[in-house]
């Protein structure tokens, strides 16, 4: 039978992070049995692909980015047979699942690494990439998580990690490597996974002499961009991989592709690219850490304008090319809510505009647990509550820049990737009904105001309008057009309104404010019916369409 290369791009996806999800054995983090007891919840929703950060075996330094054994579920998530009831039960639903495809790196608990460690002459030894240097680092490249992204092992031997010292980076020049990849991706595939999405994928080829480069900040480093995301010569890697990978099955990739230039996305994504979709950091990325988080601007002080025209171009750009994967949340980001709208309007008109706003853009829309509830981010008033490796990198560079331990934590507070991996609240009971146990991050401040229980039973809350968003994407009437047609900006003279209209089929517009006044636009087309909003009535008269702060439109141009 002919593989249908698209029949992901008219689904609707939701990524799990796994440890937050569902604990069904009371040890306090999440696990597979969690998930399989809630696939009804992702069915309900509308949920057809569920993304899965890691599972595999992982001493955990990373969220599981570190994997010790990439064919054994780690034991706080369960067994491989929990995986494989996972898969079964999921596709029973119409769901398939997408497992977390880490490639760059691996844990210094890998037992090829040990032996590497061990033996500087094994072949495992060529797996990764070790260096001889005397008295300090081979040379001058950053680690994205802070400090030399060399760890020295004793002498002179160094080897590189791009992100923690205990995710050593794979040494993709090596044949026997890559094939030992190729068939533990296959492994998986042939379990019936729906496929995978692709972790930091661009780094996996070096600038091969390892050369140092002009520092870009007085530590005397320099970002390990430049020789390592991109890198010419990357191209033969991921043809070679998705041919003896991808291309034999009917699965989907979706590849966390940072830094990847418009003009190669069709390399990247096209009829013949390396892999399905990407997640395009363009538009979500809108900040410049600089030196530290505590530095950086509060986000919504650049200009909404920012947003929109970063997220217009990625559109337009990807359209061209392929079909993108959309998103505004993930395990990586804070809420988006804190993001894009002041602190003061963050309520639940405004989010479920934010929802609106990328949901019913051109590409598989992505939603992160607890974005469908409207979730802030949480307080965290000691570093002691945090778990995540790069927060604590950002908490000591406050620190060494001279903030109290008060200071640094609310100044990094806001840009912890653990905002959004605290427990999901699943009803008003105790720790949200999360656990039994004692959770391994605390709970939501607040999830007695948000949690799927309570949203469930209200028609007015955030989880019932994202079941609304989902249930028009996917309707008879609409899905072709929210699916694959056109966008074109519109009412791009107001500097605080995001709007497109959705061409092809029918045409449908989606008018979203970021005022937090009201105000009124003229509409480019003549009469419409309202598909949805979140704020009842629509207001307008002879073309003019009265937005109220922070409304949402979804208008069916009529005509
Ligand atoms: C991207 C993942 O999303 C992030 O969580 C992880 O820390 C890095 N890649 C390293 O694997």
């Amino acid at each position: 039978m002919a593989k249908d290369k698209n029949w992901w791009k008219n689904k609707i996806a939701y990524q799990i992070y796994p440890r937050s999800f569902c604990d069904a054995n009371g040890d306090g983090t999440g696990d597979l049995l969690g998930i399989v007891s809630k696939l009804d919840y992702l069915h309900d929703l509308g949920i057809d692909i569920v993304w899965l950060c890691p599972v595999y075996r992982s001493p955990m330094d990373d969220g599981g980015y570190d994997i010790a054994d990439y064919y054994d579920i780690d034991p706080i998530f369960g067994k491989k047979e929990d995986m494989d009831l996972l898969i079964k039960e999921a596709d029973k639903r119409g769901i398939k699942i997408l497992m977390d495809l880490v490639l760059n790196h691996c844990s210094d608990e890998h037992p090829w690494f040990k032996k590497a460690l061990a033996d500087s002459d094994s072949e495992e030894a060529s797996y990764f990439w070790f260096r001889e240097s005397h008295g300090c680092p081979p040379n001058n490249w950053r680690s994205m998580f802070g400090g030399s992204a060399w760890e020295n092992v004793g002498g002179d031997r160094w080897y590189l990690h791009l992100f923690s010292k205990k995710q050593p980076d794979l040494n993709w020049e090596n044949p026997k490597l890559r094939q030992k990849l190729y068939d533990m991706i296959n492994y998986w595939l042939d379990k019936g996974l729906g496929g995978f999405r692709i972790d930091a994928i661009t780094h996996i080829k070096k600038e091969p002499t390892l050369s140092s480069l002009p520092p870009d900040d007085p530590d005397g480093m320099v970002g390990c961009f430049a020789p390592t995301r991109n890198y010419p010569g990357i191209g033969d890697l991921l043809t070679e991989l998705r041919q003896n990978t991808f291309d034999k099955y009917t699965c989907m990739t979706v590849a966390e592709a940072a830094g990847v230039p418009y003009a190669d996305l069709g390399i990247y994504i096209g009829e013949d690219g390396y892999f399905d979709t990407l997640f395009d950091f363009t538009y979500s990325e809108l900040y410049n850490w600089g030196h530290g988080w505590h530095t950086c601007k509060k986000p919504w002080e650049w200009p909404i304008k920012n947003l929109r025209d970063k997220m217009f171009a990625s559109q337009i750009e990807t359209a061209k090319v392929g079909f993108g994967a959309v998103y505004f949340e993930n395990h990586d980001y804070p809420r988006a809510c804190a993001k894009f709208l002041p602190d003061e309007y963050v309520n639940g008109t405004s989010q479920k505009m934010l929802g609106t706003l990328f949901f019913f853009l051109r590409g598989i829309p992505f939603i992160y647990q607890g974005q469908e509830l409207g979730m802030t981010n949480p307080t965290f008033d000691s570093i002691d509550e945090v778990n995540d490796i790069s927060t604590k990198n950002h908490y000591r560079i406050a620190l060494a820049d001279g903030l109290t331990p008060e200071q640094a934590i609310k100044a990094v507070n806001r840009y912890s990737r653990d905002n959004a991996r605290v427990p999901f609240p699943w009803n008003s009971g105790k720790n949200g009904g999360f656990t039994t146990g004692k959770p391994w991050l605390k709970v939501h401040n607040d999830y007695k105001k948000f949690n799927a229980e309570d949203e469930a039973k209200d028609i007015d809350s955030v989880l019932s309008y994202y079941k609304k968003m989902i249930k028009l994407r996917k309707s008879a009437e609409y899905n072709l057009t929210l699916t694959y047609g056109d966008v074109e900006p519109i009412l791009l003279e107001h500097e605080d309104v995001i709007a497109y209209i959705r061409g092809g089929e029918k045409r449908i517009a989606v008018i979203c404010s970021f005022c937090p006044d009201t105000k009124d636009v003229k509409l480019p087309f003549g009469g419409f019916d309202t598909l949805l909003s979140n704020l009842d009535d629509t207001v307008s008269d002879n073309g003019t369409l009265t937005l109220r702060p922070f409304e949402c439109k979804v208008l069916l141009i009529k005509g």
